[in-house]
């Protein structure tokens, strides 16, 4: 099996970059990270980067985010990544810097994991909304990127109960352990492009071939 070239965007400490990083070396993903890039000049995950030999790049925030945007596309270009990994990146990409990434088959070849069972709690602080609101149960999914915030095709979500859970930090704490599975895991048939998108009654489900 090939690895796929990828690049990884991630605003943070960077604990899912690691996961991924961690599960290529092991050579459960078959993958080549190419590139780190933040849009935080001063987030971890840049030395967890650097630590690793990976291109780690900071790309701060200038006067605007279509310029933001211009940069990391301008870095983006001569590597020729297959697909981009949003790793904890905390901004939203417009529809200008996702147009490189479509495919053929009307997809873009851009992944994220977002910490609920989405279209529940979209945006920030997603365990916090589902703790706050006394929610029973939570989890995570992971999922192609389309123009709007936290949305397009779902590609695998899994729940866990937060009802024995105290604080939010337990909450994260779980939360966060799960993502470090089922990202990699799931990545390993997405970038092969193992599936198939399928319209059912005008919403767009990834099925596994
Ligand atoms: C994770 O909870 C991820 O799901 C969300 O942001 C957090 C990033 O954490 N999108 P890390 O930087 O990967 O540790």
């Amino acid at each position: 099996m090939n690895a796929i070239p990828i690049a990884v965007l991630a605003s943070g400490r960077g604990s899912n970059f690691e996961a991924i990083l961690k599960s290529i070396q092991k050579k459960n993903l078959q993958a080549k990270i190419l590139a780190l890039i933040s849009d935080q000049p001063d987030a971890q995950v840049l030395q967890i980067a650097k630590a690793a030999s990976i291109p780690a790049f900071a790309v701060a925030s200038p006067a605007s985010k279509e310029q933001q945007e211009e940069e990391i596309l301008k870095i983006l270009k001569p590597l020729q990544a297959h697909f981009i990994v949003l790793a904890g990146y905390m901004r939203i990409l417009s529809p200008t810097f996702l147009a490189p990434f479509l495919s053929p088959r009307g997809y873009f070849r851009v992944t994220n994991i977002h910490p609920s069972l989405l279209p529940a709690f979209p945006g920030k602080n997603a365990y916090a909304q589902a703790f706050a609101l006394g929610c029973k149960v939570t989890g995570v999914s992971v999922h192609l990127l389309d123009e709007k915030v936290d949305h397009g095709p779902i590609c695998a979500q899994e729940a866990f109960s937060i009802s024995d859970l105290i604080t939010v930090q337990e909450v994260e704490a779980r939360g966060l352990d799960l993502e470090h599975r089922l990202y990699p895991n799931t990545l390993n048939w997405i970038l092969q492009e193992k599936f198939s998108l399928e319209k059912r009654e005008g919403r767009t489900c990834v099925r596994q071939d």
